[in-house]
């Protein structure tokens, strides 16, 4: 179209969240150029609270490939979890089990340190772009069109195309309906997740079972904690006054050991939606899917920024091998690779999302059940190790 700017790369990304920054990243260190672009400010990612809990081999591809060690310095290592259920502490320690641990380290500071490993290694990353189109993935010729924040307009042309714009993002649906299938679970509740300014009340995760349903006790800093309540799908949080919050997740999840949550001001409150989904394959032509574009999961097994991450360091390599042997064909290992951590993942997530969580319909019968289920995992070595090994991460294959 007349008037656009060319911009020519080899990897097009549409995204630049953590799966998209990281996956330009390790291209970079490859020696393969890319663009990424994203329609969120850079500030806007920021602000945005996710998910916490990094797994080991997470960690280790931050440090390793040079993003930063700041997690190492300012994350905090968790040796285990607490399975908490009629007011008891279980814990699962990860170090006995199998040895591993999990580091408590927000994605908004995963995101700060892949946002600024890329400024200082001189990647083009372009924030609050605006009218995105993707336009020839079925040929050799993939394209995308935006406008930057100064309203200029640009055509990307790129020998490969990377969906990583999210589960609301326009990459997944570019692929034809006869070309792809959708994996869609609902579940009938969400969590009330809010920020509060307190001390922290555990120095490990908490996920609680009760039979007001879930609650999880995180952290942030020694000044601010993250916690979450399981609440219904539709939930308001204009409904729910500080005093009420606190005195939901105070019953969730009190107990004859006298657990008590250290409150403060809420700075914070929002509901998370709550579903499994896949899209297969995870390449149509010339673009491929990563992270939540290609697959969300329910927070409960904190697994979705791992899994982009996951995605991001399979998919340097294909693509890598992809440009490096003129061979598009190689690609198709992406998806066969990808997949089948996320499919663990997706049975993780949901194991525990049923394990901890009380359907609205549930019966007497179910929630003694979930007990018997809980207490199978604590008093079994196979049980806990499961967990553990589910939680802390699958080696990178
Ligand atoms: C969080 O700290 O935000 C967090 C931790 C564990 C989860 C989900 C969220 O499973």
């Amino acid at each position: 179209m007349a008037g656009r700017i060319p911009i020519r790369t080899r990897i097009g990304i549409v995204g630049a969240g953590p799966a998209g920054l990281m996956l330009s990243h390790l291209l970079a260190s490859a020696g393969v150029e890319s663009v990424a672009i994203d329609t969120r400010s850079r500030q806007q990612i920021e602000t945005t609270q996710r998910a916490g809990i990094l797994e080991r081999d997470s960690v280790r591809l931050l440090v390793d490939s040079g993003v930063s060690d700041r997690v190492l310095r300012e994350g905090h290592e968790h040796t285990g979890i607490s399975l908490r259920f009629s007011g008891i502490d279980h814990r699962i320690d990860f170090q006995e089990l199998i040895g591993a641990s999990t580091w408590l380290y927000p994605q908004t500071e995963v995101f700060t340190d892949l946002a600024d490993a890329r400024a200082r290694d001189g990647g083009d990353i372009r924030f609050g772009v605006r009218h995105t189109e993707i336009l020839g993935i079925d040929d050799a010729r993939p394209r995308v069109r935006f406008t930057d924040a100064d309203d200029i307009a640009y055509e990307l042309r790129c020998d490969y195309l990377v969906g990583a714009d999210g589960s609301r993002g326009l990459s997944r649906n570019q692929v034809p309906p006869a070309h792809r299938h959708q994996y869609f679970r609902e579940y009938p509740f969400a969590w009330f997740g809010i920020l509060a300014q307190a001390p922290p009340s555990a120095n490990e995760l908490v996920y609680a079972h009760s039979d007001r349903g879930f609650a999880l006790i995180s952290q942030r800093t020694e000044s601010v904690q993250r916690m979450y309540f399981q609440c219904a799908a539709q939930e308001d949080v204009d409904d729910w006054s500080d005093d009420r919050i606190w005195s939901e997740l105070q019953a969730r999840v009190a107990g004859e050991d006298g657990f008590v949550l250290k409150q403060g001001p809420i700075i914070e409150k929002t509901v998370l939606p709550f579903r499994s989904f896949v899209q297969e394959p995870m390449r149509c032509g010339t673009m491929v899917l990563a992270g939540d574009a290609a697959h969300t999961v329910p927070p409960t097994g904190a697994k979705g920024l791992n899994l982009a991450l996951a995605d991001a360091r399979v998919l340097a390599e294909v693509l890598e091998r992809a440009i490096r042997n003129n061979d598009s064909s190689v690609l198709d290992d992406y998806t066969t690779r990808a997949l089948e951590r996320v499919w663990k993942a997706q049975h993780f997530s949901y194991w525990m999302t049923t394990m901890l969580h009380r359907h609205p319909d549930s019966s007497d019968f179910d929630a003694r059940r979930q007990l018997g289920e809980l207490h199978s995992v604590i008093s079994s070595e196979a049980g806990s190790r499961y967990l553990a090994e589910a939680y802390t991460g699958w080696p990178s294959t």
